[in-house]
């Protein structure tokens, strides 16, 4: 039996960091464990412009603990008026890593999203030029598309023309639902990959409904039936290097998860790889968490893998605190519903 696993440092390849006092509180449950993250640009009003992600940069470098070695992989949000020479030029002097496609109304401080595909062709066009990944929010939003829907009928009728379109745009499907999701990503020769969530992994929807309402167990995209955590599962355990991490950790209050009308996100940053490691010892593939949380992701983002490693040890561990208390108030960590036995002890 395994007890100690030691992993190159993982990297964190979807994270909502926030900004203000929810970020000073999050950012330190972040950096303990992962060295990069790939940072969500939704902030109220969203990272926009080159100059935008400029001061969000600087914000959260001033906010990383003393000591932490931790780099911020900054997003722009596509909106139908991005300049596609603004983009160009964050790309080239190194300061971003991605842009970021909401359809807008999708979900949370999205309304700046992308309505008309066809005004953002140009962007994208240019993105394939010189190789910039676009991480995709993979949902429609048309009304009479039903929500546990919204992830396959975007494939088809978003996703895949974009792609066919612009066959060179380097795609990366954020946090999958789906078995269909999984499977477009593994029917792609190139330049599709996928990242999963921790959360997705463990819940599916019974879980958010049956025997009563679980707002922290509410997100987008939101968990689907049973057989589709199976595929994921199936996925992130295969070792199939076009699946990844990204925890979407997607801090709320508690006041606005507990509401007639509860904010989507699970915040997963502080005990995401405890989960994992359970996760995958379950499924007899803890030899396959690191390509998963540590060399999948820097692989298709063309960047190197940490150089530092994470030791995590079996038994023994502490419970972990319910909620992080934060200055705009408590925020609930995701309980996987299981007692966590895994640690990180180095
Ligand atoms: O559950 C989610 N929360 N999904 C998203 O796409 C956005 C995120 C957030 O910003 O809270
Ligand atoms: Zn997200």
């Amino acid at each position: 039996m395994t007890n100690q696993i030691t992993l190159t440092r993982p990297d964190d390849w979807h994270l909502h960091l926030r900004d203000g006092a929810m970020l000073n509180a999050v950012l330190p449950e972040t950096t303990r464990h992962f060295a990069r993250a790939i940072i969500m640009p939704n902030l109220v009003p969203p990272v926009v412009t080159s100059a935008d992600a400029d001061a969000y940069k600087a914000r959260i470098m001033e906010a990383v603990p003393e000591g932490a070695d931790f780099t911020p992989l900054m997003t722009l949000y596509l909106t139908e008026d991005t300049d596609a020479d603004d983009v160009a030029a964050a790309h080239a002097s190194g300061l971003i890593s991605a842009v970021k496609l909401y359809p807008a109304g999708a979900t949370t401080n999205s309304a700046s999203g992308v309505a008309d595909f066809d005004k953002v062709r140009g962007v994208l066009e240019r993105m394939a030029e010189i190789g910039l990944p676009l991480c995709v929010h993979g949902e429609v939003t048309d009304a009479d598309i039903d929500i546990f829907d919204r992830e396959a009928v975007f494939i088809d009728r978003v996703l895949d023309p974009i792609r066919r379109k612009t066959p060179d745009l380097r795609v990366v499907m954020e946090h999958i639902t789906t078995s269909d999701g999984a499977d477009y990503v593994k029917s792609a020769s190139k330049n599709l990959a996928a990242t999963i969530t921790t959360h997705h992994l463990v819940i599916n929807r019974n879980d958010i409904l049956v025997g009563g309402i679980k707002p922290h167990y509410y997100c987008l995209p939101v968990a689907k039936r049973e057989s589709h955590r199976l595929a994921l599962r199936a996925a992130a355990t295969s070792g199939d290097t076009r699946f990844f991490l990204g925890t979407d950790s997607a801090p709320h209050t508690d006041p606005n998860k507990l509401s007639a009308c509860g904010c989507a996100g699970c915040f997963t940053a502080p005990n995401t790889m405890p989960i994992l490691a359970h996760v995958f010892e379950d499924d007899g593939a803890l030899d396959k968490l690191e390509g998963f949380t540590s060399l999948h992701g820097p692989a298709f983002y063309r960047l190197k893998p940490n150089t530092t490693k994470l030791t995590m040890t079996k038994g023994g561990a502490a419970p972990m605190p319910e909620k992080l208390i934060t200055a705009e108030g408590e925020v609930t960590l995701f309980d996987p519903g299981f007692e966590l036995q895994w640690q990180v002890t180095a």
